[in-house]
């Protein structure tokens, strides 16, 4: 597709129209199997484990926004991570991985992979001097979330990227916080990019979903092949329904950002709160390379209280707009306790996260009934 800006290919890539019904919208191909003319004589898809048209729109449209050439989908962001993880490693093979991640990520390369004889070490990726110590000769990769779930911070992906490079290993960033609306990791060097689809892609609470997105041909096709084999794949209205939800990405990101800050704004000036943590306002010890590396700060907030847990647990039974539930990224608000429910898995481990502290989800409700929320809450 041409060079299109980002709205553009949100909406087009990959989305044209139904060349049988013409068809607007990409359609549900609610299909397991596809007719053969002859043995092996079809029209590029056999059987929908390995290839469905919905899926291929989408992966087309997930590639599209993040400037890549190839994009794969997958039935969760987990299946995504387990992919990369089978493709790229072997035993006797070592990950550095961040120290603030999400808590599933930790369990998968911790509590699974490393039984199979891959060993990992979990370093701060906000500084590149403890990622250059923990590389061995045997890393092979360097997986980086910025920013990081929960704690917001960030690594300065290029000279992350060039660093994993000087040590011979692949660099991933999973940029499920951010978006491709607000960073691109590709542009910066990194070598794939990661997302929970579930997610700012899909927007609406309402799918699970996961995508991997590279350039390096030889590496998707090393991938696509373990995707296939290995079968975590989404089904098609699955896929649909994040398509649909690309499509309003970059209008939901702006409107995430905007109430983002003002949230922050609002934490920074309640005397409740402690510290708060948003790439977004120049008190984040990294604004800097936040306003370098992303296009704005995005809709997810944390906070520690001066009141500690039990305060952490008032507010979070409190507040009636901000819904207490996992995950993030959907139009609604969202307040939760990671300690206690998204990272329970790193609970005894070296990243474990302060159990005071509270992570929102802000969505794109009116400005004002949230922070009328979030003050009744915390004044309370
Ligand atoms: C940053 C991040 N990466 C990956 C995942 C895993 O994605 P999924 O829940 O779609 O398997 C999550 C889920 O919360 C996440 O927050």
């Amino acid at each position: 597709m041409p060079d299109y800006g980002f709205a553009t290919r949100a909406i087009h890539a990959g989305q044209e129209p139904d060349p049988t019904t013409g068809a607007v919208i990409v359609p549900i191909y609610q299909t397991s199997t596809f007719a053969q003319d002859d043995v092996g004589v079809h029209k590029g898809y056999e059987y929908a484990r390995s290839g469905n048209p919905t899926r291929t729109a989408l992966e087309t449209a997930l590639a599209a926004l993040d400037g890549g050439a190839y994009g794969l989908a997958f039935a969760s962001g987990l299946a995504a991570e387990t992919t990369v993880l089978l493709t790229l490693l072997k035993s006797g093979d070592h990950v550095v991985c961040g120290d603030d991640v999400y808590g599933g990520t930790y369990r998968l390369i911790k509590r699974v992979f490393e039984d199979k004889g891959i060993s990992a070490s979990f370093a701060d990726t906000s500084d590149p001097a403890k990622v250059a110590a923990a590389m061995r000769p045997e890393t092979k990769l360097l997986w980086i979330e910025t920013p990081t779930n929960p704690l917001l911070k960030l690594a300065d992906i290029a000279a992350l990227s060039a660093l994993a490079r000087d040590h011979g290993a692949l660099t991933l960033v999973d940029n499920t916080f951010a978006s491709p609306a607000l960073q691109r990791p590709l542009e910066l060097g990194a070598d794939m990019v990661l997302y929970s689809t579930t997610k700012y892609h899909g927007g609406h609470s309402d799918v699970v979903g996961g995508a991997l997105i590279t350039n390096n041909l030889q590496l998707h096709e090393r991938l696509a092949y373990v995707q296939n084999a290995a079968g975590g794949v989404p089904g098609p209205f699955d896929c649909w329904l994040v398509l649909r939800g690309i499509k309003t990405l970059f209008l939901r990101m702006r409107e995430h950002s905007a109430n983002g800050l003002a949230v922050a704004r609002l934490l920074l000036e309640h005397p409740a709160v402690e510290k708060v943590f948003y790439p977004g306002i120049p008190e984040h010890p990294q604004y800097e390379l936040a306003r370098r590396q992303m296009h704005d700060g995005g809709g997810m907030v944390s906070f520690l209280l001066h009141g500690g847990e039990a305060a952490a647990r008032n507010v979070v039974r409190r507040t009636k707009l901000f819904t207490l539930a996992e995950s993030l990224g959907g139009v609604e608000s969202l307040i939760e306790l990671p300690a206690a429910m998204t990272h329970a898995s790193v609970a005894g481990s070296s990243l474990e996260v302060p159990a005071g502290l509270v992570r929102l989800s802000v969505g794109i409700e009116t400005i004002d009934d949230l922070l009328a929320d979030l003050k009744q809450a915390l004044d309370s």
